[in-house]
């Protein structure tokens, strides 16, 4: 799956560690995924070993990425906005190079090129190691792209840099690609083919946070719970392993239990679970282990089995729910979270209803919905007409927002009254005075900030709460904290 965009991240410009030594400026911003974002710590990284500290002020740039995403119309469009920016400030500064990253580079390819003339420089998201070869051709006034996929990268020896940082929560990456190929989406195409990470060098990148003081890793992929490491390749090549490898495979209930327990005093995330990937083991790892959150991302896209077929899905309305009953049973305070899509293609009144009823019936914690937008090159695309009218779609849309509110409501409420374990984030948005944090089931809480300070694990009681965050008092600091 690709991953949950966070509004207020986007079109952010990142900051890092200087090299003292480095006499060039990059300017990079990201859109869209996490997974987006992840990747420009590893850009920035490669480009400091080339001689450029990261500024975030356009106007002095040697050299601007920006790291894009296809995954809607309006994404793309939004990037297309910055590109003419960009192009302003380029009048002023003509030595300026603008180079663009991630799926629209991939999408779009050598396209780009010759669409937005400003664009020096076109990388896909496994090309990135070639930045520095690909930056010597633009130094000679050529135009460079590389927007080759791999079978193999997933910058595993690479140390991303962390920005935009607050110390205490990080993103690891675990799987790359996705194999899924549901109709509507155009990750498979962008991102390529699934594959999956070694669990060593992602245990070593754990520990090198672990050791700067993080408190929370988030282990990232499309598709978490089809991570299977064996030895490298692609997961469709898993057929042709040999015995050997199979024997000492690894797949993700292994490496989150693996994590759980090699860092006893973080806890650990994961996103985002396919259905019918989420196997029976993830969830017993996830009941037993404390530091692993209770809390799973697992995007349904529709409530009708019709809808689901069309979209390639591979599970059905019931199977879902009966999976759904299965978290309920083996993680009793868990938390679930949505993406749905309204308004795919021949989406009828009652596929509709069955959405909304199906929200009723799982009772989400959170979602994120978006009305269908066709991307060129899917099988959605190519064989099916986008007939819903946009103003049925929004109508439909707003109906999915409207009850996921109120239920997101009922299920926040629940922790009226509780005490709950905290991690300890940033300062509140809104005062100075609170901290912020989240609870095992990722929901939002905000206490005074009495002598607490940010990555301390903390008992805090409920004592009431917005529609999606907890507002309480810290009464001590939790088991957790070391
Ligand atoms: N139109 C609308 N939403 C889409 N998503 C993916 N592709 C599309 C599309 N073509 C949504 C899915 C996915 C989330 C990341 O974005 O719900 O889970
Ligand atoms: Fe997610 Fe399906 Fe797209 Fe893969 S193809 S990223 S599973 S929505």
């Amino acid at each position: 799956m690709e991953k949950v965009i966070e509004e207020s991240l986007q079109g952010t410009s990142l900051e890092l560690a200087q090299k003292e030594n480095n006499t060039k400026k990059l300017f990079i911003e990201s859109y869209g995924c996490q997974m987006n974002f992840s990747d420009s710590e590893v850009v920035a990284s490669i480009l400091l070993d080339q001689g450029y500290n990261t500024t975030q002020n356009l106007e002095e740039a040697d050299l601007v990425l920006v790291n894009t995403c296809s995954i809607r119309d309006k994404a793309e469009q939004t990037v297309r906005k910055r590109l003419e920016k960009y192009n302003k400030v380029k009048r002023s500064n003509p030595k300026m190079k603008v180079g663009v990253l991630g799926c629209m580079a991939e999408r779009l390819k050598s396209k780009f090129l010759e669409e937005e003339k400003i664009v020096d420089l076109v990388v896909g998201p496994d090309a990135y190691k070639d930045i520095p070869n690909l930056l010597k051709e633009v130094e000679e006034g050529r135009d460079a792209i590389n927007v080759i996929l791999s079978k193999e990268e997933t910058y595993g020896d690479v140390s991303p840099v962390r920005l935009m940082s607050n110390g205490v929560t990080a993103f690891v990456s675990i799987t790359r690609g996705c194999d899924n190929m549901c109709t509507f989406c155009v990750v498979p195409f962008t991102r390529g083919r699934e594959r999956s990470r070694d669990p060593q060098s992602i245990l070593e990148e754990i520990t090198d946070l672990y050791s700067r003081g993080f408190k929370e890793v988030t282990l990232l992929g499309q598709n978490v719970d089809s991570y299977l490491w064996y030895g490298g390749g692609l997961k469709k090549d898993y057929d042709k392993a040999t015995d050997m490898q199979k024997a000492t495979a690894v797949d993700f209930a292994q490496l989150l239990e693996n994590c759980a327990i090699q860092f006893p005093k973080m806890r650990f995330r994961f996103s985002t679970s396919n259905p019918q990937d989420m196997h029976e083991e993830v969830l017993h790892v996830i009941a037993k282990y404390h530091n692993v959150c209770k809390y799973i991302h697992l995007p349904v896209q529709s409530g009708s089995t019709r809808i689901l077929k069309e979209m390639n899905r591979q599970h059905t309305r019931e199977e879902y729910m009966a999976l759904v009953d299965k978290i309920r049973s083996i993680i009793p305070n868990c938390s679930i979270s949505q993406d749905i899509i309204a308004g795919f293609p021949t989406e009828t009144e009652q596929d509709h209803q069955d959405t909304l009823s199906l929200i009723e019936y799982v009772k989400y914690d959170f979602g994120f919905m978006f009305s269908y937008s066709e991307r060129p090159g899917t099988l959605a695309a190519r064989k099916l007409e986008d007939d819903i009218p946009e103003d049925v779609k929004q109508r439909r849309l707003q109906e999915i927002v409207d009850l996921q509110r109120e239920i997101g409501l009922e299920r926040t409420q629940r922790f009226i009254g509780e005490t709950v374990e905290v991690l300890i984030e940033k300062t509140s948005k809104k005062s100075e005075n609170e901290w912020s944090g989240r609870t095992s089931q990722n929901t939002v809480v905000v206490f005074p900030k009495e002598n607490y300070k940010a990555g301390d694990f903390v008992l805090v009681k409920i004592t009431n709460c917005t529609s999606a965050t907890l507002i309480g008092e810290a009464v001590n600091y939790s088991e957790m904290h070391s």
